[in-house]
């Protein structure tokens, strides 16, 4: 069996490898694309196991695991901790790293820099970032430094303050038109998938059939290429009500408090641990231990 590296873990040939060439074959096929967030070892293997295509390392953890009020507070090294972890629980699916707001903002270097950390550090194979046409020449230089770039572009949670708010983007022509100019150009630029977050359906699927690259959508209607969710939220981890787009296949809180208080039951009413759950001394040991009991008791000791 001929073992080869990525990103650190050694593939071992079993199942298929998700890359970015794959994804866009995948678009040609009409066979729709699935990606979810993960943020460590243990979801990512079974995201992983369970064959999803992409696994996304989201910005989102911010909240979903580290209860910051928005993804804006999230550094780098925060990031890469949580990527790194991911890396070693995927194997078959495209493991995409979400670059945190500031780590390619300030300047090229800088995003060139964290990007290749990403790779290098984390073992991700894509990196995403947030913004349209204004991001393009960025994203031709990461791309030049042989790191795939993801694109995100319509609701971008990172620019909550500029937009007022989590809202709804492309709702009038001139929003329409900037959605089609942002894809256009990010699709030139060879990004490897687009992010569309929080569009009119019907503005995705313009987009999803004017370019090359696979559209992956959240909140943005069934004709992208692929669908991404959060997975605190299809499984009812975040403890509020969920977007409108959200559907919940399981109810993990429902599930987690259940398990916790009837441990907790079980060791307040000494139900916890059995004798079948002790361990126990080998019976010579049990056996010659008695004798020096009772021969302690005897001299009165
Ligand atoms: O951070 C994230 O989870 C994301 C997805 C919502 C696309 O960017």
């Amino acid at each position: 069996m001929s073992l080869t590296p990525i990103g650190g873990r050694l593939f071992d040939g079993s199942g298929q490898k998700v890359t970015t060439t794959s994804l866009r074959e995948q678009k040609l096929r009409h066979d729709p694309i699935t990606c979810l967030t993960a943020y460590d070892y243990a979801t990512a293997r079974l995201v992983d196991e369970a064959g999803i295509d992409m696994v996304l390392v989201g910005d989102s953890l911010a909240q979903t695991m580290l209860g910051y009020e928005n993804t804006l507070s999230v550094t780098m090294d925060e990031m890469l901790h949580h990527v790194k972890a991911a890396r070693r629980g995927v194997k078959n699916a495209l493991l995409v790293a979400d670059m945190p707001y500031g780590s390619y903002q300030v300047d090229p270097k800088d995003a060139i820099f964290n990007a290749a950390r990403f790779v290098k550090e984390g073992g991700a194979e894509v990196v995403k970032l947030e913004g349209g046409e204004r991001r393009a020449d960025l994203i031709r230089r990461i791309i030049d430094a042989e790191i795939p770039v993801a694109g995100h572009i319509g609701l971008t949670p990172q620019s909550v303050n500029v937009m007022g708010g989590y809202k709804v983007q492309g709702k009038n022509l001139g929003g329409i038109e900037q959605l089609m100019r942002d894809a256009v150009a990010l699709d030139r630029a060879g990004v490897a998938c687009l992010y569309l977050e929080g569009i009119p359906r019907e503005v995705a699927a313009m987009i999803t059939a004017q370019v090359g690259t696979p559209t992956i959508g959240i909140g943005a209607g069934p004709e992208c290429d692929g669908q991404v969710l959060v997975f605190h939220d299809i499984l009812n981890l975040t403890f509020g009500p969920p977007a409108k787009f959200v559907r919940r296949y399981g109810d993990g809180a429902a599930l987690i408090t259940h398990a916790v208080q009837a441990f907790r039951a079980d060791v307040r009413s000494r139900q916890y641990p059995s004798d079948e759950e002790s361990y126990h001394l080998p019976k010579e040991t049990r056996a010659t231990l008695e004798t020096v009991l009772e021969r302690k008791r005897a001299m009165g000791r």
